[in-house]
């Protein structure tokens, strides 16, 4: 109940928030969903055209494409928590600012304290790249890093990040849509030798 709490908390304070110049062109907030209680969280990167009008994260292509990876590594939607680095839409889709980043990322932050993962799956550049500065580790591009499990300490937690690509770059590539198709193989093995499926 009391990370329930937390959560809503955070949610609202997002609904309101003018930290960034974000707020002006956004219809909906997109805090992220998930249960209180998730053992996984995904992080993406940042709302796009119809998270922005439905409020809610990976909802459209990219979702799509991610539904399927969760349905194959025996994931669903009611088990994880699904959120971005931004909680607002860029528009046009457009590169966070650092700026934007630096605004928005102490919302992501307590959401992580407040559920307490095991497992980060950190989807894309934005995500990977943000959870490694702030465990004081060098990041050195997506694509090197991907498809490896990394223990780390986060905001005072041990927790273990795989980043992969963006389900994005799977639309547009059949060679990243394998890449991502191999990692959530790899990240179901984890999850199984862990009990968490
Ligand atoms: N891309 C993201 O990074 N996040 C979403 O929620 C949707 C698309
Ligand atoms: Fe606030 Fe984040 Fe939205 Fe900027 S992107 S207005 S910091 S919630």
């Amino acid at each position: 109940m009391f990370k329930l709490g937390v959560l809503e908390e955070v949610a609202s304070e997002i609904k309101t928030c003018k930290k960034c110049e974000l707020w002006k062109t956004r219809r909906s907030t997109v805090p992220g969903e998930g249960g209180s209680d998730a053992k996984i969280m995904f992080i993406g990167e940042a709302p796009g055209y119809w998270e922005d009008i439905q409020g809610k994260p990976f909802v459209g292509a990219a979702g799509k494409l991610l539904d399927r990876l969760l349905t194959e590594a025996c994931l669903s939607r009611d088990r994880i928590f699904i959120g971005n680095v931004l909680k607002c839409r860029p528009p046009g889709n457009r590169d966070p600012l650092p700026s934007e980043l630096i605004a928005c990322t102490p919302y992501l932050d307590k959401q992580i304290q407040a559920i307490k993962p095991k497992i980060i799956v950190t989807l894309g550049n934005y995500s990977t790249a943000y959870l490694f500065s702030k465990a004081e580790l060098k990041f050195n591009g997506i694509s090197s890093l991907r498809g490896k499990f990394y223990k780390i300490k986060l905001l005072n937690l041990e927790v273990t990040v795989f980043p992969t690509l963006h389900p994005a770059a799977g639309l547009y590539s059949t060679r990243y849509r394998q890449v991502i198709i191999e990692d959530f193989k790899r990240l179901k093995e984890w999850l199984t030798v862990e009990g968490l499926i």
